[in-house]
């Protein structure tokens, strides 16, 4: 009798050592940190994450809201945002939770929204940069920036700068970036903001924008010395998202296969970035990278160079301050 692979993979023995050992990978994945073990509170402290409404983003809001904080989701589709602003208040008893639009791929939509902040709250303790999109297609907005990178960075960044003063203002105050590991296979070309000699497999395009983000992140950080406002970018791990839902079929279904047993859920991924928004440990931490089991790691060698942090900078606000 000829013995071919398949006997071997579909054995119902193979399947169930495979259930098991993910499961047993999964209990050992705990981090050394847990936001549950936090016991920081923010009561009267004002925080805004952006893409809320999903995701990671919905953990980290729900969180704050837990914490006290009078809570800003920053949304972009209103029916979305209110199914998770109303599971939120629910979850956390905290009635302070507002739900606001905004699409970081336009800057309309980014200067409207900063408008808005800027009239009604009077501080702005923390400003988590969550909203982000994978694998979308070729397209350049309305702004003349390439999509991936208006919502992934442009868009966050002007959003940042127009908060500054706010954020100082309300000093201690904490910005979270969150990029990805993904920044180590990103690049740097200055044509690619336009659209230019970009290629679209796969998620090439969201490693440069990561990059972009670890890049500008350090450069803010050096920047805002003194001011008693910190800025640190961190990878939440390897999450199943929505930032995926734009890949096809296959790639999600194996994706989602594999992320079963792999992958951290969003609840996990969303560790990392709330210990660098509440933490006591990170307090004054500025300019650094997290990785997502919340230590303090070093970023690639391109994202560390500091020429070439203040260029980025620079070429975001020459593109940010003309539209
Ligand atoms: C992170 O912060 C820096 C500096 O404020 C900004 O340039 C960048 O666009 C921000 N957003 C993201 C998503 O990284
Ligand atoms: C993007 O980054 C991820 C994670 O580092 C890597 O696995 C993937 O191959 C990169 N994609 C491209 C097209 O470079
Ligand atoms: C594309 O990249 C090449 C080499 O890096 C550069 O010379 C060229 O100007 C870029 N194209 C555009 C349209 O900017």
């Amino acid at each position: 009798m000829s013995w071919v692979w398949t006997d071997v993979f579909c054995h119902p023995l193979w399947a169930l050592s495979t259930v098991i050992l993910g499961f047993v990978l999964r209990s050992q994945r705990r981090g050394p940190w847990n936001p549950r073990a936090c016991s920081v509170q923010l009561k009267g402290k004002t925080a805004i994450v952006t893409g809320a409404n999903t995701g990671i983003g919905k953990f980290i809001a729900l969180d704050f809201a837990r914490r006290g904080a009078r809570v800003i989701m920053a949304c972009r589709s209103e029916s979305r945002g209110s199914a998770a602003l109303q599971e939120i208040r629910k979850l956390s008893g905290n009635a302070n939770v507002h739900l606001r639009m905004l699409d970081t791929s336009s800057l309309g939509s980014v200067r409207a929204f900063a408008e808005g902040i800027l009239r009604e709250e009077k501080e702005l303790h923390i400003l988590v940069n969550n909203a982000g999109v994978s694998g979308l297609p070729r397209e350049v907005t309305s702004d003349g920036i390439e999509v991936s990178f208006a919502t992934n960075h442009v868009g966050p960044f002007l959003l940042t700068k127009l908060l500054l003063d706010l954020l100082k203002r309300s000093a201690p105050a904490r910005i979270v970036n969150i990029s990805s590991m993904n920044h180590w296979k990103g690049k740097v070309d200055f044509s690619h903001y336009k659209g230019d000699n970009l290629s679209y497999t796969m998620d090439t395009v969201y490693n440069h924008t990561k990059l972009h983000n670890v890049l500008c992140t350090n450069e803010l950080g050096r920047r805002l010395q003194g001011t008693g406002v910190t800025a640190n970018s961190v990878h939440p791990g390897v999450v199943m998202t929505g930032v995926m839902r734009h890949y096809n079929f296959l790639v999600r279904f194996f994706f989602n296969l594999v992320g079963i047993f792999f992958f951290k859920s969003s609840e996990e991924g969303s560790f990392s970035p709330i210990y660098c928004a509440v933490a006591q440990e990170t307090e004054g931490i500025s300019g650094k990278y997290f990785d997502s089991d919340c230590s303090l790691v070093l970023p690639a060698p391109l994202a560390r160079d500091a020429a070439l942090a203040v260029k980025d900078f620079e070429f975001c606000e020459r593109l940010t301050s003309k539209l």
